[in-house]
């Protein structure tokens, strides 16, 4: 079953698509509305198209303990909108009515969609709480940014109805992961730099983002908590994962170093572009002559800056190489710091960047090699997470 907790928040009338989303895919859905949130949207509304009584009451259910029942029978509960109130109640474990009661009560997953103005949302203390929440296996729907009820332009508007039913239907039709990963938090590169040449020319490589993508996700549904820093990439971020968007390695280089200093582990499977035109051009260059000679520098070296301040955290790099492979990646391993690396030998057929599969050899800090046969990019993620698990 699928519960719906609906909070005080203008987007609670928004949620009673999502019900008839779920309820039309075939799912039982349950709503559990707060006091406030009745005030927002109808409880008749939500009871009409799931066809159940809407339990917004402690005393509701005719003396059973009704939110213990309803908390052991969810295998999801999404709480939309999540407003800044709910989030605190359930940080500190507060249980003063009937759905702070029986989130408290549930093995279930826990999905928020936070909605609120976006002062509120941007709030550190909001910020931490939804932190806090996500290391304990909480899953998060990060709120869209545009124009809000309030009238103020920003983050926290409620995702549309298409959108969060989507992320349920996945979370829903996954099998039940083994969460050991819970209470981690890993910091994840993905896909491409681009380097900008003049308005419409850039320097890049022809990275996808896949390995880095199924990393994300297989760490995220092993229980951790995972910021992926991405470059340009086609792909579609997995849910729950908080996503920072980057262009150029220096954006790369910020954004990771803005995280790096609590996360348990970092994986670099960004192919982070080793140079980039000395100059950006501010206009289109023309054709004029018959050669052009771009002078390109040197971009910094993020995974080998990291081993050079790596604390306690675990890291582990990727070598892409096309000969000489162990000894090659094992020089980059030493030479960044890096507890584990994983080499691809880029010409051999099924290890490229496009492919949905890799072949690779992992090599630890102590030594030890693993040669890793082909197989899916997220079967190889999690080989790779495996290794990333201290004294396993
Ligand atoms: N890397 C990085 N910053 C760079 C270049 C590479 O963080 N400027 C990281 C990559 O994300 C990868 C690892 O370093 O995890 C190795 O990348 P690779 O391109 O194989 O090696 P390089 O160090 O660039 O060395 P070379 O190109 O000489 O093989």
């Amino acid at each position: 079953m699928i519960t719906i907790g609906v909070t005080g928040g203008i987007a609670a009338y928004k949620v009673i698509d999502v019900a008839s989303a779920l309820k039309k895919l075939g799912y039982e859905i349950q709503v559990v509305m707060t006091k406030n949130s009745t005030e927002f949207a109808a409880p008749l509304a939500f009871a009409t198209i799931t066809g159940k009584p809407v339990i917004t009451d402690m005393t509701d259910g005719d003396g059973e303990v009704l939110h213990i029942e309803i908390a052991k029978k969810s295998k999801i509960i999404l709480i939309a909108p999540a407003t800044a109130n709910i989030i605190a109640k359930l940080r500190a474990g507060i249980a003063d009515d009937f759905l702070t009661t029986m989130v408290l009560a549930t093995k279930g997953t826990v999905v928020l969609a936070p909605a609120m103005n976006s002062n509120m949302y941007t709030n550190p203390v909001v910020q931490e709480n939804i932190s806090v929440l996500k290391s304990r296996g909480y899953l998060v729907i990060e709120p869209d940014s545009g124009v809000l009820a309030c009238g103020d332009v920003g983050v926290g508007k409620l995702p549309d109805a298409v959108k969060i039913t989507a992320y349920i239907k996945d979370l829903n039709d996954k099998p039940a992961v083994d969460q050991d990963l819970l209470g981690k938090k890993y910091l994840i590169t993905a896909g491409r730099t681009v380097e900008a040449i003049d308005p419409m020319r850039y320097l890049s490589n022809y990275s996808t983002g896949k390995m880095g993508y199924a990393l994300a996700e297989m760490a995220k549904d092993r229980g951790a908590e995972v910021i992926l820093v991405s470059g340009p990439t086609n792909l579609t971020p997995p849910a729950g994962v908080t996503v920072v968007e980057v262009i150029s390695a220096r954006d790369m280089y910020k954004a990771v170093h803005e995280n790096y200093t609590d996360v348990d582990v970092v994986i670099k499977a960004a192919a982070v572009a080793d140079f980039r035109p000395k100059e950006v051009q501010a206009e289109k260059i023309k054709k004029g002559d018959d050669k052009l000679v771009l002078e390109l520098v040197k971009n910094p070296d993020i995974l080998k800056s990291l081993g050079d301040t790596k604390k306690n955290q675990i890291l582990v790099g990727f070598a892409a190489e096309s000969q000489n492979v162990i000894e090659n990646a094992t020089e980059k391993l030493k030479s960044k710091n890096l507890d584990i690396i994983v080499a691809n030998n880029i010409k051999e057929e099924g290890a490229g960047f496009s492919a949905d599969t890799n072949i690779a050899t992992i090599i630890e800090r102590d030594g030890t090699v693993s040669f890793i046969p082909k197989m899916s990019k997220k079967e190889l993620a999690n080989i790779i997470l495996d290794k990333t698990k201290r004294g396993r």
